[in-house]
């Protein structure tokens, strides 16, 4: 039986009635749909619409539908359900009779999808969060691992000052650790529960919404039904974090491919992630990287689909809403399907930490410090600059490194330089200036992570909720033990021992 036809005097085109259906993909929603009817069920008993034995029934139903579902997957093939919802009732009705019909009373389908989009956004913020969490455990591991072997930093993509391989990778657990952190705020506003706001205006029964709530780990219920069944903020929030993550993930895919190649020779691609040529019989190519950065092309657009669909809507629900699932989905789904395989590539790449230390100790990259042993010896910046200039100069003529001119030479740009000057642009010196800038924000933030609100709140919340949908585990970290490493270099700084 469809949900409505009572008073249509006429049958659906067929075409149309097909086209606008939503099973197809809304059946991802399934596992919520279940979870909020169970406690719309208990609140339906609670405002005596249904008696005991009816809610037990209903109850029993809705959980042999979960069953089926993920016995089967051929039990979701319904050529006839309009939406997930439909399929729901369908099914509860085929199970226990008419009583299944009598689950619906005093709701809607506008705030059923509510509730549905906003425990499978959730849900997402947990599990991107955990994945995000591995991630981040395995790049701590690898800048443990490089220890503190040298590269050149880039600017312009250019060399610029030698760095550790491990302040490097650091960069990108910072990066991550903000979309952690996105994310964790953006499940702070999903997090609440619109049951009880009918179609638009209330529910006409007088719903127990702060039991719904409560059954669902939701923190408070919605204040306003009319926002509550259009706002598709959340999904709207959800997919930027989610595109900024994959913006930042195609950022240190392009890095790995460009540190791959011959002329850098940074990375080794692991073979387990890589592909070959069917012409070329000497080539591997990066495809997981070329596919990462791909995607988030895609993700954004996703993030770009949302906002263009809703910029245009009156209140409250309109079908519109129906083409925010998509983009949420497909967004969701590339990001959980990536952060895996991006997390075991940088398991197994390889970093040549010889070539990447040769490689930072040419290239006059330690300039900048030269300037600053100027400074030391009280030579005004701008002057240091210059003079050092005209030192890289000579070298440069001279095919030859700063350290590499003799003191004489020095003397006759600047009298300031003396025989200290060569140790203290030694590479190790010059990274112990600085190593020191890596430390700080990322032990803040790792701390704040894994201390998080973020994370106390799930333990709540799958304590609290029946609810499937939150039912995830909670990452480990490691216990920082690059900070170790990093602390060692900069107990050498060359302020103190010039
Ligand atoms: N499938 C619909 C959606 O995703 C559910 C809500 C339908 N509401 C309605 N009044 N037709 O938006």
């Amino acid at each position: 039986m469809k949900m409505w036809s009572g008073r249509f005097r006429q049958p659906l085109d067929p075409a149309f009635e097909n086209w606008q259906r939503s099973f197809e993909f809304d059946c991802r929603l399934l596992e919520c749909v279940l979870d909020a009817s169970a406690a719309h069920a208990r609140a339906l008993m609670q405002a005596g619409v249904l008696c005991e034995d009816e809610l037990r029934s209903i109850l029993q139903g809705l959980e042999q539908i979960g069953e089926r579902a993920a016995a089967s997957a051929e039990f979701l093939d319904d050529q006839e359900a309009e939406d997930v919802h439909h399929f729901v009732e369908k099914q509860l009705v085929t199970l226990i009779g008419d009583t299944g019909y009598k689950l619906h009373s005093g709701r809607s389908r506008n705030e059923q999808i509510a509730t549905d989009l906003r425990l499978y956004v959730r849900a997402g913020c947990d599990e991107i969060g955990d994945e995000l969490g591995r991630l981040i455990s395995v790049i701590l591991e690898r800048a443990e691992q490089a220890g503190t072997a040298a590269m050149p930093a880039y600017t312009h993509m250019q060399r610029a000052e030698p760095v550790l391989v491990a302040h490097w990778l650091l960069a990108y657990v910072e990066m991550f650790f903000r979309d952690a952190d996105r994310l964790s705020d953006c499940r702070k506003r999903a997090n609440v529960c619109p049951l009880g706001s009918g179609a638009v205006t209330g529910s006409t029964l007088p719903l127990d919404r702060e039991l719904m709530t409560k059954e669902l780990g939701f923190s408070a219920p919605t204040a306003n039904s009319i926002d509550a069944t259009s706002d598709r903020d959340f999904v709207i929030e959800f997919v930027n974090v989610l595109s900024q993550l994959a913006l930042h993930l195609s950022r240190w895919a392009e890095e790995m491919l460009l540190f791959s190649t011959q002329e850098y020779g940074f990375v080794h691609l692991p073979e387990t992630y890589s592909t070959g040529s069917s012409a070329m019989p000497q080539k591997m190519n990066g495809d997981l990287l070329e596919l990462t950065r791909g995607k988030a092309g895609r993700v954004i657009g996703d993030a770009t689909a949302l906002l263009v669909a809703t910029k245009g809507l009156p209140l409250a629900y309109n079908k519109d809403l129906q083409e925010t699932q998509e983009p949420l989905f497909h967004a969701a789904e590339t990001v959980l399907s990536l952060l895996p395989l991006v997390t075991g590539w940088m398991k197994s790449a390889e970093f040549d930490l010889e070539r990447m230390q040769k490689a930072a100790e040419t290239g006059y990259m330690n300039a900048f410090a030269a300037a600053t042993y100027l400074v030391r010896k009280s030579v005004p910046f701008r002057i240091a600059h210059e003079q050092v200039g005209k030192a890289v100069r000579l070298a440069l003529d001279k095919s030859c490194e700063l350290q590499d001119l003799s003191l004489n030479d020095l003397r006759d740009i600047d009298s300031h330089f003396e025989a200290d000057f060569f140790n203290f642009v030694k590479l190790e010196n010059v990274l112990a200036m600085t190593a020191r800038f890596c430390l700080a924000p990322s032990r803040k933030s790792a701390r704040t992570f894994a201390t998080s609100s973020f994370s106390k709140k799930r333990e709540k919340s799958s304590d609290a909720a029946r609810c499937t949908c939150t039912a995830l585990t909670w990452p480990r970290f490691v216990p920082l033990p690059w900070t170790g490493i990093i602390r060692s270099v900069a107990a050498a700084n060359c302020w103190c021992n010039p």
